[in-house]
């Protein structure tokens, strides 16, 4: 692997991301016998925000490897609760595990996280930043139900701002020939300026549309996204954007026969269960894909792992402009930014910083 983390896709090289979503397609046709393969290794799971499908399909995923698993569901119950840093808790638990999966309600988090850590880092979500064990779920997903990653319209709706599957997603197949994007969102919930200057960068066409029903007969796959109410300020923030898009039967119909329809889940109100016995509908198949995609990571990254500190960065005394970073809240760690022109993009929340 071109690093030993997985924090972004880029982490992975297009061949690396080829190999797992081919070796989780083996998987899933002979998911027995690959019990053993890691055996004598330990998985440790650190959700410090909740889950249900990325946390049970990574302990799934080491059970059915033949490894054991630790860790927390509820920092409350952790000794984050009484104060513990980030730096000691990953320093800690990366002496007692092979490889640690993490989730953390800040952006920035796993990147931190990896500074610190003996062992792989893998970002199961980080803030409303990113989450690529999800896009090589939905990298799998399309494998098996479109064939290609490439050619396709692929239509994002809903909170494109913090949904963190959204940024992965676009990350990952902007780079492949011929797709193009119809982000479908209010102007208030539009992906982040960094996602539209890496569509940009790639070359891959896109266009912001607020209306879902228009988009449409123009798509190929269709990723519906969650409001993310718990990334908003106030609750009333949150209700004036609540149930603005919901897919139905009667957009359904509007719809070209082999669209597939496609959801991270958990869904609260934005596609109407009667969607749900479409043959278009994706999104339980998903979150099996998952699995799959989440056992071949595993087998990849622990094979290539051997217990090591890397040296740390050398920071800068410049502050990031998102009060969400990870910098703010565990303030040891060193700023570190990437320099593009006469901005800083920051390494661990790419926000960008004007010097
Ligand atoms: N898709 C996803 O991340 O689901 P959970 O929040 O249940 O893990």
């Amino acid at each position: 692997m071109q690093s030993r983390h997985l924090i972004d896709l880029s982490d992975l090289s297009v061949a690396e991301w080829e190999e797992i979503t081919s070796l989780a397609c083996d998987i899933r046709e002979n998911i027995d016998s690959y019990y053993g393969a890691c055996r004598g290794k330990i998985l440790a799971t650190l959700f410090y925000e909740p889950s249900t499908r990325t946390q049970m399909s990574f302990q799934t995923a080491m059970l059915r490897l033949g490894g054991r698993i630790i860790g927390f569901d509820n920092p409350a119950n952790s000794s984050v609760a009484k104060g513990e840093s980030l730096k000691d808790t990953i320093r800690v638990v990366s002496g007692y595990s092979d490889i640690i999966v993490m989730r953390h309600p800040v952006a920035g988090a796993a990147k931190a996280a990896s500074l610190y850590s003996r062992v792989p880092i893998i970002n199961a979500g980080d803030g409303g930043h990113l989450h690529p064990t999800q896009t090589l779920t939905d990298l799998v997903t399309l494998r098996h139900e479109k064939g290609t990653f490439s050619g396709l319209c692929i239509g994002l709706c809903g909170d494109l701002k913090n949904g963190r599957t959204v940024h992965s997603l676009i990350k990952a197949l902007a780079g492949f020939p011929g797709n193009s994007f119809v982000l479908v969102s209010t102007p208030y919930l539009q992906v982040p300026g960094y996602i539209k200057d890496f569509l940009s960068a790639a070359g891959a066409p896109w266009q912001e549309v607020d209306n879902l029903a228009d988009a449409m007969p123009l798509l190929d796959i269709l990723y519906m996204t969650r409001i993310q109410r718990e990334r908003f300020a106030s609750e009333e923030e949150y209700m004036s954007q609540r149930g603005v898009y919901v897919l139905d039967s009667a957009k359904m119909s509007m719809a070209k026969k082999d669209l597939i329809v496609l959801h991270p889940l958990p869904r609260v109100d934005e596609i109407s269960v009667d969607v749900d016995d479409d043959p278009r509908a994706k999104y339980f198949e998903q979150t099996e894909y998952g699995l799959y995609a989440r056992m071949a990571l595993i087998m990849k990254m622990v094979k290539a792992s051997d217990k090591q500190l890397c040296p740390l960065p050398t920071g800068v005394d410049i502050q990031c402009s998102n009060p969400n970073c990870i910098t703010y809240s565990e303030t040891y760690i060193p700023h570190i930014f990437r320099k593009k022109g006469d901005i800083l993009v920051c390494d661990y929340c790419e926000e960008r910083t004007l010097l």
